[in-house]
């Protein structure tokens, strides 16, 4: 299995630190159009010079690959893939596929043409408290999922220092936080609860410092099923914390990210049951989505977020800024 990971910085070189853990390559090459970026993540995973490239095409001209990792800002995402399909090459797209639907038929048509697999970086899905609360739905022991809340938010200006020079400033780069962070809990959703069809989103900035995009997103949704779901997020609260919470009509499931748990109720106004999960560090869940990618590349298993779906998250995305431009209430096209 020989990887190509196009783009290094922040989220690219956590997916070759990844592959470099997992140990299921044979050889691992990236690209990386800056210099000085290229040449420092060169020295710090020890890939020789000739296995890192300032661009695809030296990179495609120069090697053969089974396997690639797009990383690079979202406007990029889907010429970068196409290229990589017409070399059959198979690949892990970062989320969010692109910013507009531009392009996004041809591409899904040549990637099936050349039987490649897609998994997109819709990563929460491999979150352990999720991966059980999906099983557990699936179950039938709950019943009918009825009603879905999320309540996230974090300290970004800490976890993420450099979100002011980076494409995070920049709405068409795919900055801000719907086309940025709130689109994984989109996936999440049309994960458990099906996909959406209507949503109204109401968004602004409120407090990140340095940037004019918004910081706080929040979302009411109609699922296919008639599930009923609504997403918060801010990106300045002190508490990392994810919040999930599914309520069904024989119980109700939690994932709760901070105390790395998920838990169950299915007594009227009795106890909570918690059951641990582990998730030692923030790579954990990447060692799993990209697990279930080369599980899939090596034809057992599926990928955590096909193409489909990830088509889906597009146009909530889409129709998440729609509302929050125009106030309204938006249809999903399917
Ligand atoms: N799934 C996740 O958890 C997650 C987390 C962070 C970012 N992302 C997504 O990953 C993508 C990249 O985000 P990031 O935070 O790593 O951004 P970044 O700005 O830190 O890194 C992008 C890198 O790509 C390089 N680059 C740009 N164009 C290139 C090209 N044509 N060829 C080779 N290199 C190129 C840049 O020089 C830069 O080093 C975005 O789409 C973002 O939404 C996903």
């Amino acid at each position: 299995m020989r990887l190509l990971v196009i783009g290094t910085g922040s989220i690219g070189e956590r997916h070759l630190r990844v592959f470099q853990q997992l140990d299921r390559c044979d050889a691992i090459a990236f690209c990386e159009t800056h210099p000085a970026r290229r040449a420092e993540i060169a020295q710090r995973y020890g890939i020789p010079e000739t296995f890192a490239f300032s661009d695809l095409d030296t990179a495609l001209a120069k090697g053969s690959y089974d396997i690639a990792v797009v990383a690079t800002p979202a406007p990029t995402h889907l010429d970068i893939g196409t290229r990589l399909a017409e070399f059959g090459v198979h690949q892990l797209m970062e989320k969010p596929l692109s910013l507009s639907l531009e392009g996004v038929e041809e591409y899904a048509r040549l990637v099936s043409e050349q039987d490649v697999t897609v998994a997109v970086g819709y990563v929460h899905r491999a979150h352990p408290a999720l991966a059980a609360i999906r099983r557990e739905i699936a179950s039938g022991r709950y019943g009918r999922l009825l009603e879905l809340n999320l309540a996230t938010g974090q300290s970004f200006a800490q976890i993420r220092p450099a979100y002011r020079e980076v494409y995070f400033a920049r709405p068409e780069m795919g900055g801000g936080a719907i086309n940025d962070m709130i689109t994984h809990y989109y996936s999440v959703g049309d994960w458990l609860a099906g996909p959406i069809t209507r949503l109204v989103t109401d968004a602004a900035h409120q407090s990140l410092a340095g940037v004019a995009v918004e910081d706080t997103v929040h979302t009411l949704t109609r699922h296919g099923n008639g599930a009923m779901g609504s997403y918060s997020l801010n990106l300045y609260q002190h508490p990392n914390e994810a919040l999930l919470t599914v309520v069904c009509e024989r119980g109700t499931l939690r994932a709760d990210y901070a105390r790395r748990r998920w838990s169950w109720m299915t007594d009227p106004g009795g106890e909570w049951n918690h059951v641990p999960v582990s998730v030692p560090d923030r790579d954990e869940i990447y060692r799993l989505q990209n697990s279930a990618f080369l599980d899939a590349v090596e034809g057992f298993g599926e990928v955590l977020c096909p193409l489909e779906d990830a088509i889906r998250t597009l146009k909530v995305n889409l129709a998440s800024h729609r509302s929050a431009a125009g106030s309204s209430w938006e249809e999903v096209p399917a």
